[in-house]
């Protein structure tokens, strides 16, 4: 087992729109990105990997897939995206030639980065914004857990397969959250089940796991929670999510940062010269 820790960086629903045009009339999401990749780049020490999970393009177009190349150049870590529901496996396949698991259909991909796994799990159902697995990527799952039992392993989806409290995302959550549960609980090398779609920093226990959902570069889905308002979204302070692996007894242990994207004022030493709190 491998003692160094492990830095995977998450960006999540990046929602690339044709050169020059805005999300919803409002938003500009190749700027967000560009920032967003200048702070990944500029994170010290530097990841070891990126994953970016799912919503990769908007509508989606090949056209929007280019443009989402072009914007990623820039950025000198290794990465792998999964689909997400503004998604198309084919096109992404091809903007994104990776060694998937199978030819065609799920974009799953298992990356072995130091001491550790990553499962990426593609959870798109075609043309509709709910995720689920299919039957082929619960195998495949079941059997890659299985084949190195001993090495820990994050999950990235993006469908959180729990429900947020949102009432217009939680009907579009991972529909057979329990088919994903029941293999989880087979599996103690899973550490970190990591989705996106809801574009907020949330946490939650799922199959006896950490289960998160990443902030996105761009715009927040409402924290609608008293179901006050139509489906919204509302432009905070944009983050991404770094996930570190520390090797230790056991599976070693997990711990996830949320890092805001931004210029913020300071670092400011807490102590002056003569060792006195300033
Ligand atoms: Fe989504």
């Amino acid at each position: 087992m491998s003692s160094k820790p492990v830095r995977i960086a998450q960006i999540s629903d990046l929602h690339i729109k044709p050169p020059g045009s805005l999300a919803y009339g409002r938003v500009d999401t190749a700027l967000a990105l560009e920032r967003c990749v200048a702070a990944v780049n500029e994170f010290n020490p530097a990841p070891d990997f990126v994953v970016i999970s799912g919503d990769l393009a908007d509508t989606p177009t090949a056209g929007e897939y280019h443009y989402l190349v072009r914007l990623l150049a820039p950025l000198k870590l290794p990465f792998a995206g999964i689909p997400g529901n503004h998604d198309s496996r084919e096109l992404m396949r091809a903007a994104f030639p990776s060694p998937y698991a199978f030819p065609s259909g799920p974009l799953n991909q298992k990356i072995e980065v130091g001491g550790l796994d990553l499962l990426l799990l593609d959870s798109s159902v075609h043309r509709k914004p709910h995720g689920a697995l299919d039957g082929l990527t619960l195998q495949w799952l079941d059997a890659t857990l299985a084949s190195s039992p001993e090495r820990p392993a994050l999950l990235f989806l993006h469908h959180p397969p729990f429900k947020a409290g949102i009432w217009h995302m939680d009907r579009q959550n991972l529909l057979n959250a329990d088919e994903l549960a029941s293999i989880v609980r087979r599996h103690p090398r899973v550490q970190l089940i990591a989705a996106g779609h809801v574009h907020r920093a949330t946490l939650t226990m799922f199959a006896g796991v950490p289960t998160t959902i990443c902030p996105a570069p761009n715009h927040a889905v409402d924290l609608d929670l008293a179901e006050l308002r139509e489906p919204s979204f509302k432009v905070e302070p944009p983050a991404f999510h770094l996930h570190t692996w520390f090797p230790g007894e056991g599976f070693g242990t997990v711990v996830t940062h949320q890092v805001p994207i931004g210029n913020f004022d300071g670092p400011h030493p807490f102590f002056g010269p003569d060792g006195k709190l300033l």
